[in-house]
């Protein structure tokens, strides 16, 4: 349902007043598909990690307000040195990103020297600095084939990522950091099997940061068969397209649950069971719409990477962006 049509007065002028000042600074607004429904409904573009990098990295606005999480601010403004980037609470962090630090991956390289450093977009700038490539869930099997076989490959900082990608790609030689976000962590296999048993006829879509994704991906190999064909593992955009392009009319999904709203706006046809409702992020969901207008009235908060770092860990996203 969009929200737009059920709002109150104020919530109306506040909505009036983003836009306009958005107009007058030529500003961008970016929102991530975890985003609260009134956010994603005034934002100019929603989409995945990946599909916002792009965005920000084609936009001809000069100012970015970055509707996301800290880590994807900082990568618009890696890739648009020279544009004003925003977020509308410097609090919005990521529990993954934070799973891995600079030192300790230092160490790690050091462990294995000459590996190939393939870091997830869920990093900070300073991660991705000394990475070889950055990868996104929309792209991360592909970056990975893309590296010559007999280079030993160290992904971070998703172990259920990791492991997924590399139970795709059959990689022998690839190092898995144990990291992990909260929200995807917490899905436990039986919560699948529970949601599936209620719903015969739904398609299951599934994060690949989820933590139920393992050990359900080797029994559904296991047991061959049926349900493969209803099981369908991709990024937050992956699993947008996958639910308008789908025969189903009913899906259990296993993700942070804002990506419902587009789901349902865009397929109001179609039905959708989140896997558990308690699936929801609250660094994402710091992001308001009172906070977004501040955010253009103030002129904060500014979102800057130091240069050095910038310019190194740009060659590892561009590489990313080139690929896919
Ligand atoms: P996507 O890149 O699939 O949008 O995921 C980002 C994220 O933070 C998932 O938790
Ligand atoms: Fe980070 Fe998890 Fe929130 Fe995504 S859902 S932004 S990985 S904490």
């Amino acid at each position: 349902m969009n929200t737009l049509s059920k709002i109150d007065r104020q919530t109306q002028t506040l909505i009036d007043e983003i836009k306009y000042l958005s107009k007058m600074r030529n500003a961008v607004i970016l929102a991530h598909n975890y985003q609260i429904p009134i956010i994603q409904d005034v934002a100019d573009f929603v989409g995945d990690s990946l599909g916002l990098s792009q965005q920000a990295a084609k936009t001809d606005a000069e100012m970015i307000v970055f509707c996301g999480v800290h880590f994807m601010a900082e990568t618009a403004a890696i890739l648009c040195p020279t544009k004003r980037v925003l977020i509308p609470d410097l609090e919005a962090g990521c529990s993954l990103a934070a799973s891995i630090n600079l030192q300790q991956l230092i160490d790690w390289k050091a462990e294995h020297p000459g590996a190939i450093v393939v870091s997830y977009v869920n990093t900070t700038a300073e991660i991705k600095a000394i990475s070889d490539y950055c990868c996104t869930s929309g792209n991360a099997l592909k970056i990975v084939q893309s590296i010559p076989e007999d280079k030993e490959i160290l992904f971070l900082p998703d172990v259920f990522l990791g492991s997924w990608v590399q139970k795709m790609t059959g990689r022998k030689n690839m190092r898995i950091w144990m990291g992990e976000c909260h929200v995807h962590a917490a899905v436990h296999p039986s919560k699948i099997d529970e949601k599936m048993k209620e719903h015969p006829d739904a398609e299951l879509l599934i994060h690949p940061e989820c933590g139920c994704l393992t050990p359900y991906l080797d029994r559904v190999a296991r047991q061959g068969g049926d349900n493969k064909d209803v099981l369908k593992v991709a990024s937050t955009e992956g699993m947008l397209k996958l639910a308008s392009s789908s025969e189903s009319k009913k899906f259990v999904v296993a993700t942070e649950i804002g990506i419902l709203h587009r789901m349902k706006k865009e397929n109001p046809d179609k039905e959708f069971l989140p896997i558990s409702s308690e699936m929801s992020c609250q660094f994402m969901k710091m992001i308001t719409l009172e906070k977004l207008h501040r955010s253009l009235v103030e002129d904060v908060f500014h979102v800057t990477v130091e240069e050095e770092t910038a310019s190194k860990a740009r060659l590892a996203i561009e590489r990313m962006i080139s690929i896919f």
